[in-house]
């Protein structure tokens, strides 16, 4: 698989030779009235007059994700016009675009069209304050990003795949001033960065427990620091004794397969004494049968996506080799297997985390809070003065929040407040669940100091940041439970089926936001 090669062009659409033009539209009208009113969003006048019988005959109603295809588009250079809904004006956003830019190059995958350009918006088209205000240079990333995942299927495993790979990528923007052109390309590059990085997450989240163990993780996270520049160490068993993760070798010991603890390090060449060191920290499960507290068969086959914690992690830091912000980053990923065996951890079993907290086991099912708790502890030890974990934590999260917005926890008012500034940018979307004190006695336990499930199953989600919060202590920390939104149950115009990518883009623009 190779990536799609994808370059700006600043110049007139109409006269850009290629084989597929695509051009966004919006619906301008507000309420529920009967006949939608599609606009195009550009100022180009040959492209809005090649579209303008297909825009009249009611047939493109301009939704979000919709197309329409004109062959021999009148008066273009393009060999065809392909219209994309970007829904009403109203709900104009940097999203839509991402998503647009998305359906435009699916569009393009079953029609075997190998080469296309999409038109970059024109903001100024329509008369609509939200359509104006937004950054071009943000439009910019957001399209390159968006064409950038849609490329991606996941059938590598498939011997029916056809090759429908879309080899190259123009984004036709109207002449600008250099100084906006040069950061219109600036955030183009950046965007493919990101993307690329998102990519080799989902790619990762893909792979099935049998080929993606521990050890095979490892070995791909160590590939990629290699190629990227980035420290990186791989540890095992021995190591987990040595440093006393108690909780996390309990888990581990249940497997055949050798547990790996992957550190990888970012250092920029100065900081500033006493300039914050940001640690990520992400749940690597290669897959969670539940161990003696086994899952029932009907979706088991789903864990196997219980590493996407830790795919986000590794996939963040690609992304942040390759910016380069000024500040220094830590990743920890605690990977393992959980299964019932002879040597399997049980219920009821007490142990000892690396912090020295003990914890009373109750469900062997609750082993990503588990690894986490001796991953955070550990990246504090490394020197890490501000924390995030992403987990495909609990099934409660799901229930709570469904499969749109993923959970965000959190100990640190200015911590959540630059992660939920991070989301403008990242489009990504959590909704901020509370983690307060007033919950703590959700995992109070008789035996030991806490327990690793809740006292029963309400408010699952949050008994299980309460249980990490013990961990990352006064640390400013940040959780996401991303297990609602890791997996694309269904395919959308702008994504594959499968794995999503979700938190790797987010996570790169919080770590940003403390680049001095
Ligand atoms: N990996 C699961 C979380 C999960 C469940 C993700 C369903 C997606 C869908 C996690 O390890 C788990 O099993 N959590 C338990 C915790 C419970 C035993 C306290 C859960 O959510 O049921
Ligand atoms: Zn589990
Ligand atoms: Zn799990």
């Amino acid at each position: 698989m190779e990536d799609m090669e994808t370059k700006m062009f600043f110049g007139d659409a109409a006269v850009f030779a290629t084989p597929m033009l695509a051009v966004f539209a919006v619906d301008l009208t507000e309420g529920k009235q009967a006949d939608p009113q599609p606009a195009l969003l550009t100022a180009n006048t040959a492209i809005t007059a090649a579209a303008q019988t297909l825009l009249e005959s009611g047939e493109f109603k301009a939704s979000l994700g919709e197309v329409a295809l004109l062959h021999a588009p009148a008066g273009l250079k393009a060999e065809r016009l392909l219209l994309v809904g970007l829904g009403k004006a109203k709900d104009f956003s940097l999203d839509r675009i991402r998503k647009g830019a998305g359906a435009a190059v699916r569009a393009a995958k079953p029609r075997s069209v190998r080469n296309m350009a999409i038109a970059f918006p024109d903001h100024g088209a329509l008369t609509s304050d939200q359509i104006a205000s937004l950054s071009v240079a943000l439009t910019a990333r957001a399209l390159v990003e968006g064409a950038e995942i849609a490329e991606v299927d996941f059938d590598i495993y498939r011997s029916d795949r056809k090759d429908s790979e879309v080899y190259s990528l123009t984004l036709v923007a109207a002449d600008a001033a250099d100084a906006t052109a040069r950061e219109m390309q600036r955030n183009f590059d950046e965007g493919r960065i990101v993307a690329a990085a998102q990519n080799f997450a989902r790619s990762l989240v893909n792979e099935p427990g049998n080929v993606l163990t521990p050890t095979v993780l490892g070995a791909r996270a160590k590939a990629m620091c290699d190629e990227a520049g980035l420290k990186c160490e791989v540890h095992s068993s021995a190591k987990l004794q040595e440093l006393k993760m108690e909780a996390f070798w309990a888990v581990a010991k249940g497997s055949a397969e050798p547990p790996a603890l992957i550190v990888m390090t970012y250092e920029p060449k100065t900081t500033p004494a006493g300039a914050p060191v940001i640690g990520l920290v992400g749940k690597g499960i290669t897959f969670d049968t539940g161990g003696i507290s086994i899952k029932p068969a009907d979706g088991m086959e789903k864990m196997k996506y219980d590493m996407a914690g830790a795919a986000a992690m590794i996939g963040a830091m690609h992304a942040i080799a390759r910016l380069k912000p000024a500040v220094k980053v830590i990743a920890v990923v605690c990977s393992a297997e959980n299964m019932p065996d002879g040597r399997a951890y049980k219920p009821g079993d007490v142990v000892t985390a690396m912090s020295g907290t003990t914890i009373e086991i109750v469900n062997t099912d609750a082993e990503g809070r588990l690894v986490l708790a001796d991953g955070l502890h550990y990246a504090k030890t490394l020197g890490c003065t501000h924390l995030i974990d992403a987990a495909t934590l609990t099934g409660a999260c799901v229930v709570a929040l469904g499969m749109i917005n993923a959970g965000l926890f959190s100990n640190d008012e200015t911590a959540c407040a630059k992660f939920v500034s991070a989301l403008e940018i990242s489009g990504e979307k959590y909704w901020r669940l509370p983690a307060t004190d007033d919950y703590r006695d959700h995992i109070k336990s008789e035996i030991a100091d806490i327990m690793n499930t809740g006292k029963n199953r309400y408010g699952g989600a949050i008994s299980a940041a309460m249980f990490l919060k013990e961990f990352a202590g006064d640390t400013p920390w940040v959780h996401l439970d991303i297990a609602g939104c890791a997996w694309n149950e269904e395919k959308k115009p702008w994504i594959a089926y499968g794995p999503s990518g979700i938190a790797v883009r987010s996570i790169v623009e919080w770590v940003r936001s403390y680049s001095a």
